[in-house]
């Protein structure tokens, strides 16, 4: 009997461990945007995409479900921890019941894209349930350096593998939903293959705008600067996907609006947001200023954690129309994984007392965007291994020692 019929005719719930072991022997396989465009282009073939996406999502979930099992117990045993394990365990039992079917048959490519249409609506709300779990945990236990790195290290791959499975989910149903998106006739699937950096600045901003005039009743000016060091006075395109970029750039405005309002609440005028866009051989950068009050270097770090910036969701009940500019803490984080899924980076430079400079690195070329997908083995292991060790760098110590004395005490090693 083939794997997958034994799996269905002996129950579900108990194949699950088998097929998490069954797919994560196996590397997910990361596209490159070249490869996600001939997916999609005029002789894209919806069987050979099924094809690969049947073995290639259950491995992405697999792999990234072995690293669950990892987390703290106590994390693990909160309420929202098991839905959201129940989710994984539904959706890699799903895809797995495709394996042995022809991929010639129609129907079953039509019950395949109906079924990512369900997983992806499944874990909509993954986010949102993940953090809950942390708040649930951080409220009953507390948070200690340990568990903030392990927890930081699992979101950051959970999180990627999360933006990897909804792309590749994405594309296909976009695709092969054999409908051309009228707003948009040359995007393939999510992707843009000109898209125009300058553009999506602007509509991020003017969203942003809108949210912080419904809160603040006043809002930033923003100063745009753009240089095309490829092709002098071009606008700025890049092949990339416009709502990863939008995500992003709403994420920093929404932050360096809030901060320039609340830092210069009592002067009449507000200093403008300047964005500056470059385009170079290698890289699209993207620098948003601002003149906020900026952040003390010591807590940089701690604005990508999602441990320590976890605050419940101020949601409100009525939907309210005065959504606020700051939520679960997840901003900085979240943006930075989309800047990073195909290759770039997302980086915070500040000056405490005056302001903050967020900068979003793109690869230029569409050759250098790959996927950039966790995966689970011996060295990724080893981090949740980690123990409490002691510092390798001196502490200061709070006693000023007289140098001069002939008594000094000597430190004893804590290892
Ligand atoms: N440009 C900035 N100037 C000053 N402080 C900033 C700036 N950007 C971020 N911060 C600080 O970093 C914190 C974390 O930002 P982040 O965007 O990750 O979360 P948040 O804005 O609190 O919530 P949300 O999830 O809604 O974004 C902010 O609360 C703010 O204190
Ligand atoms: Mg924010």
């Amino acid at each position: 009997m083939k794997f997958a019929q034994f799996l269905l005719k002996n129950g579900s719930a108990a194949g699950i461990p088998r097929l998490v072991e069954r797919f994560s022997k196996f590397s997910p396989s990361p596209l490159s945007m070249k490869q996600f465009i001939d997916f999609g282009s005029a002789n894209a073939c919806e069987k050979t995409s099924f094809v690969f996406l049947r073995q290639e999502l259950p491995v992405r979930l697999a792999n990234i479900m072995k690293e669950i099992d990892f987390l703290p117990d106590k994390l693990l045993g909160t309420p929202s921890l098991k839905l959201l394990t129940s989710w994984y365990s539904q959706s890699l039992m799903e895809l797995a019941e495709f394996l042995e079917k022809n991929p010639s048959d129609r129907n079953v490519l039509t019950g395949f894209t109906q079924t990512l249409v369900n997983i992806r609506n499944r874990h909509n709300n993954v986010v949102p349930t993940m953090a809950q779990g942390v708040v649930e945990y951080k409220d009953a236990f507390g948070v200690d350096p340990v568990t903030n790195q392990n927890v930081q290290y699992f979101l950051d791959r959970f999180y990627m593998s999360r933006i990897s499975t909804r792309m590749l989910m994405n594309q296909h149903t976009l695709i092969f939903d054999g409908s051309v998106n009228p707003a948009h006739p040359k995007h393939i699937g999510s992707i843009d293959p000109t898209c125009d950096v300058v553009e999506v600045v602007k509509d991020a901003y003017e969203t942003s705008k809108m949210l912080c005039e419904q809160y603040y009743l006043t809002s930033p000016d923003m100063e745009i600067r753009e240089v095309n060091a490829k092709s002098p006075g071009q606008p700025l395109h890049i092949v990339y996907v416009p709502s990863h970029l939008y995500h992003m750039l709403f994420e920093l405005f929404k932050n360096a609006m809030r901060a320039t309002v609340e830092t210069h609440e009592t002067s009449p005028t507000l200093p403008p947001i300047k964005v500056h866009v470059a385009l170079g051989a290698e890289d699209l950068t993207i620098k948003m200023s601002d003149k906020g009050g900026g952040v003390p270097l010591r807590k940089i770090e701690r604005l990508f954690s999602y441990m320590y910036s976890t605050a419940p969701s101020p949601v409100h009940e009525d939907n309210s129309r005065n959504a606020p500019l700051a939520g679960f803490g997840y901003g900085l984080p979240i943006s930075r994984l989309y800047a990073k899924y195909f290759q770039g980076d997302l980086q915070l430079y500040s000056m405490e007392g005056y302001g903050t400079a967020a900068v979003i690195y793109l690869k230029a070329l569409s050759s250098e965007s790959v996927e950039r997908l966790p995966v689970f083995n011996k060295s990724a292991l080893r981090h949740y291994q980690t123990s409490i060790e002691a510092d390798d760098w001196c502490m200061p110590s709070r006693d000023p020692k007289k140098l001069g004395g002939k008594k000094m005490k000597r430190t004893l090693k804590l290892d």
